[in-house]
């Protein structure tokens, strides 16, 4: 097939890990005889740099016209004035709402070679397999902002529209995967919970009667993720929540450097990112993990091209790559790590394999 991939580097690291993406799903092309025409585009802190904008008109025209989106991060300390008139934050904020992104999967699945970089015991890990779906364009990250001398405000709204499109799209991947759906919120306390905690029951209800939905309040749940995250399969909830538990959730994979996300909107073009930033700390520096981005492009291959063998083919390189002992130095402990290079050449050996062991 013929796909056109507009790739958004970002800042920081973005441009490192984006990179090395982009080297395997060409060596992905190659193997299976597609035609992967790629785009760079400005987004971020590099796009108001170049044009004063964070998202210009021409990526956003770009984007319209991909077939899918591969994103590396964007800011860094040098947007990160608090009285900048323009934020890199706000390029990607505004994407994911033009484009409908509103459902985010963050799958999260803890690989055996490296469940030494996580803080927590091994057999708490084992068959540990989440699918986090994170509602991407409401809630507070959107409502109204306002500062005034003595006050700031930003207000979180949901519809039940918006509600139930997302719980909808959780839904259907719980059936596909265990029928088991814990939908979080803070309905103890918000407004916008109680909506969320109900339109998720008629959903469920109406729509997925085989799905087993439990609700679970966000501070419980940010406690169980980490006590007994095996008893979990989708978890669905709103933007924030979303966000922090899932940055949460990457110590179970052992590093924010291994989680893939998926931006999905109505049979729109999809976006495809690492959930982890700019990292400012290590960037220029070759060191960054790649995999996350890595394996954003084989959620590129399956949601926004259909192409599910390939898709599995870059997953199961990079679990060989790290069985054979390809760690960044966020993964290592015990030995030398590999560079941000070296990690994306060590899966694109695999790439050259049999691709059948799937784990
Ligand atoms: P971060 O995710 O950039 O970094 C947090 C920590 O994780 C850092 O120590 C970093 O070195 C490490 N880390 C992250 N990705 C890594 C990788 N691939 N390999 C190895 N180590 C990795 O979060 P932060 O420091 O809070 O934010 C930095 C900037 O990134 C901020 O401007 C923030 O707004 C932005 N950010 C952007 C995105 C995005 O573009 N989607 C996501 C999160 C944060
Ligand atoms: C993420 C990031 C973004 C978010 C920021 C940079 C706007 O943290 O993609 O997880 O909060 O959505
Ligand atoms: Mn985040």
């Amino acid at each position: 097939m013929h796909a056109e991939i507009l790739v958004l580097p970002g800042d920081g690291i973005g441009p490192e890990v984006t990179a090395a993406a982009v080297q395997v799903l060409r060596a992905v092309a190659q193997r299976y005889g597609h035609t992967f025409a790629f785009t760079q585009g400005l987004i971020g802190g590099a796009a108001i740099d170049a044009t004063g904008d964070a998202l210009p008109a021409q990526t956003l025209a770009a984007a319209r016209g991909a077939d899918a989106v591969l994103l590396g991060a964007v800011g860094g300390p040098k947007w990160s004035d608090p009285g900048a008139r323009v934020r890199p934050e706000q390029g990607l904020l505004a994407i994911r709402k033009a484009l409908g992104l509103y459902a985010n999967l963050r799958p999260v699945r803890p690989h055996a070679a490296a469940l030494g970089a996580s803080p927590i015991k091994p057999h708490l890990l084992q068959g540990v397999d989440l699918m986090v779906v994170r509602e991407l364009t409401g809630g507070i990250y959107f409502g109204e902002k306002r500062r005034e001398a003595d006050l700031a405000r930003d207000v979180c709204t949901y519809s039940v529209a918006e509600v139930e499109r997302v719980v909808r799209r959780a839904g259907a991947l719980a059936r596909a995967r265990s029928g088991r759906l814990t939908s979080v919120d803070k309905a103890n306390v918000l407004e916008t919970s109680r909506l969320w905690r109900e339109v998720a029951t008629r959903v469920v209800r109406d729509e997925f009667p085989d799905v087993r939905l439990e609700h679970q309040l966000v501070d419980s749940m940010a406690m169980h993720l980490i006590a007994r995250p095996r008893e979990y399969d989708v978890i669905v909830t709103e933007n924030m929540f979303g966000d922090i538990l899932t940055d949460e959730a990457s110590m179970l994979a052992g590093s924010l450097g291994l989680l893939p996300s998926a931006s999905l909107g109505e049979g729109t073009v999809g976006l495809y990112e690492p959930i982890h930033g700019s990292a400012p700390d290590i960037a220029g520096r070759g060191i960054a993990n790649p995999y996350a981005t890595i394996l954003s492009a084989a959620l590129l291959l399956r949601h926004s091209l259909r192409l599910e063998d390939e898709a599995r083919c870059v997953e199961t390189a990079v679990s060989q790559a790290l069985d054979a002992g390809a760690l960044t130095a966020d993964l290592a402990h015990d030995r030398p790590p590999l560079g941000t290079t070296a990690a994306a050449h060590a899966v694109l050996e695999q790439l050259q394999g049999d691709c059948q062991v799937a784990e």
